[in-house]
């Protein structure tokens, strides 16, 4: 069995173990890739299952079942922390320590510094998951975790910023390959995001609870800022570094333009600082700061198109992979989403859109295009190009690369178009007028018309954590077989 899926895997030249890579399993820290790569697994599935299950709440509110813990409040956050920063900072600090060994061809600076990254980064995320649960947060999206796990995080991340600096600095190769430059503005912009959005006076020194520096307006402008860089930064820049490697990388080719790929890195970068204020149109903040983040949102339409055509052309003169090689397949199919949300969203920054939007399901529909098609697909694309690199192996079986693919791409269209009825559905209801004036629907109305698109969107959540389970088979078996396919390599090459 072992021995046909490895043909399987070097017949399409996905992952051939070879001598070249035995020679890197020495050269480089691979050790540290491999935990980070294995933790994101776990934290997917325990992130999207904590989804599926916030998302059957939504649909069959029994299933709070009274206990406070499991509340759609409770659970909430730790779904929003495990996928962001379990999944997805896991999946970065595995794929950044990889790419920037690979391509400065040089092993990664610091030693057992590493491992305190991942211990301090795997712990925060434990400590505030389960403060959640007994109410403990900041109550700031995506920044709930309290002034302990704060300074935790901060001193991770400084950490994690010298790594990767003095890594490039050693570098053997002159040139510093623009997947690099995304990460580098990825670690810096969020250690500045971070530090400032968490400013926070503790209300005693050995309590839990602490009040924002900010208030008012202010707050809500420094907490969007924040939240909107967050999405700017982590789970854009980063990502795309992942992307820039891993897409050329799997199409055997080089990027398609490289030049276009710095003009997207400038772009980028400048553009997103801009426009957190339209997450607060229509509210008590200045109008010009409204209007100056839609007008920044609507050029960032430009950039981002650019590179989802940069990555997709990259494949251009080996479109025939697209029909071979699921890999690919979830390679290109993630910067599908990601131009589909980067055009969404611009849209959505509107603020006569945003009006209907703003407070409905649809903007939880673009935030998942963005974070499952996007965010998880390119994920699980790179993994399974770079976990059999890392054990220097084959995949275990492209047919459950093939399955993990279909219910995945699915369960997200499902889950998009389920709140995109939603969503839009209940915008519409909230604004409609009888002929006297007076609202056509009340509130319970729009939650009862509501209640099939939740049931759909539960049931797509299933999808996605079935798919998951696949891979995490693969993966398992991939790395059981590493033994039998490695020695065969290294027989090879002493032959
Ligand atoms: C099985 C897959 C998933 C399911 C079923 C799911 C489900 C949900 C649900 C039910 C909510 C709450 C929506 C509400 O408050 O009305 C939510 C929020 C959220 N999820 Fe997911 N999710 C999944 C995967 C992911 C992934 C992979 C990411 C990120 C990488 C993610 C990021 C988020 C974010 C950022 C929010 C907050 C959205 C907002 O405030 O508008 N989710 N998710
Ligand atoms: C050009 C790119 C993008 C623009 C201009 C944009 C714009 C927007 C707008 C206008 C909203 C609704 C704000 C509101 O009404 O409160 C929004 C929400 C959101 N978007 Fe995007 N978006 C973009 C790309 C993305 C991508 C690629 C992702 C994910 C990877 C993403 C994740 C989110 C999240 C998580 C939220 C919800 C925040 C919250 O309310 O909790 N966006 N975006």
């Amino acid at each position: 069995m072992a021995q046909s899926a490895a043909i399987d895997g070097a017949g399409i030249g996905i992952s051939n173990a070879s001598s070249v890579e035995a020679t890197y399993l020495e050269k480089y820290n691979y050790d540290i890739v491999k935990k980070f790569a294995l933790m994101a697994i776990f934290w997917g599935i325990a992130g999207m299952s904590a989804g599926t299950y916030i998302a059957s709440e939504l649909a069959w509110p029994f299933l709070n079942f009274d206990i406070a813990q499991i509340t759609f409040g409770r659970l909430r956050p730790l779904h929003t922390s495990g996928v962001i920063f379990g999944f997805g900072g896991n999946a970065l600090f595995a794929t950044s320590y990889y790419i920037v060994q690979r391509t400065c061809q040089t092993p990664l600076w610091g030693g057992k510094l590493a491992d305190f990254t991942f211990w301090g980064w795997n712990l925060a995320i434990a400590i505030a998951g389960v403060g959640y649960l007994f109410g403990i947060t900041q109550g700031r999206e995506y920044a709930e975790p309290e002034w302990y796990v704060d300074l935790l995080i901060a001193v991770v991340w400084v950490v994690y910023l010298v790594i990767y600096t003095m890594t490039l600095l050693k570098r053997n190769q002159p040139h510093i390959y623009v997947a690099n430059w995304f990460f580098i503005s990825f670690i810096l912009a969020v250690a500045l995001l971070h530090i400032f959005n968490n400013l926070a006076v503790p209300v005693s020194f050995f309590g839990v609870k602490s009040y924002s520096l900010f208030s008012g307006a202010q707050d809500a402008m420094t907490q969007w800022w924040y939240g909107h860089n967050a999405v700017g930064f982590f789970l854009t820049a980063a990502f795309l570094g992942m992307m820039y490697y891993f897409v050329p990388k799997q199409a055997g080719r080089p990027v398609y333009s490289y030049r276009l790929s710095i003009i997207h890195f400038w772009a980028l970068s400048f553009m997103y600082m801009w426009v957190g204020t339209h997450h607060l149109h229509w509210t008590a903040i200045p109008d010009w700061t409204s209007t100056l983040a839609a007008t920044f949102s609507i050029m960032l339409l430009m950039p981002s198109w650019g590179g989802m055509i940069n990555g997709i052309m990259t494949l251009s003169g080996a479109w025939d992979k697209l029909r071979s090689d699921p890999i690919m397949m979830f390679l290109i199919t993630s910067l599908s989403f990601y131009g589909m949300s980067t055009f969404e969203g611009p849209m959505m920054s509107l603020k006569s859109v945003n009006a209907l939007s703003h407070y409905t399901d649809w903007t939880v529909g673009h935030v998942h295009s963005g974070a499952l098609g996007w965010v998880a697909m390119v994920t699980f694309g790179s993994f399974y190009h770079m976990i059999p690199k890392l054990w220097n192996t084959t995949i275990y079986s492209l047919k459950l690369v093939y399955i993990h693919f279909f219910l995945t791409t699915i369960g997200i269209l499902l889950y998009i178009t389920a709140l995109w009825v939603s969503g839009i559905g209940q915008g519409l209801m909230l604004r409609a007028f009888d002929e006297y004036g007076n609202l056509a629907y009340s509130f319970i109305e729009t939650v009862v018309f509501m209640h099939g698109p939740l049931v759909a969107r539960a049931i797509a959540g299933m999808f996605i954590v079935t798919g998951m389970f696949f891979m995490t088979y693969n993966i398992w078996m991939t790395i059981a077989k590493r033994n039998t396919v490695t020695d065969e390599a290294t027989s090879a090459a002493k032959a």
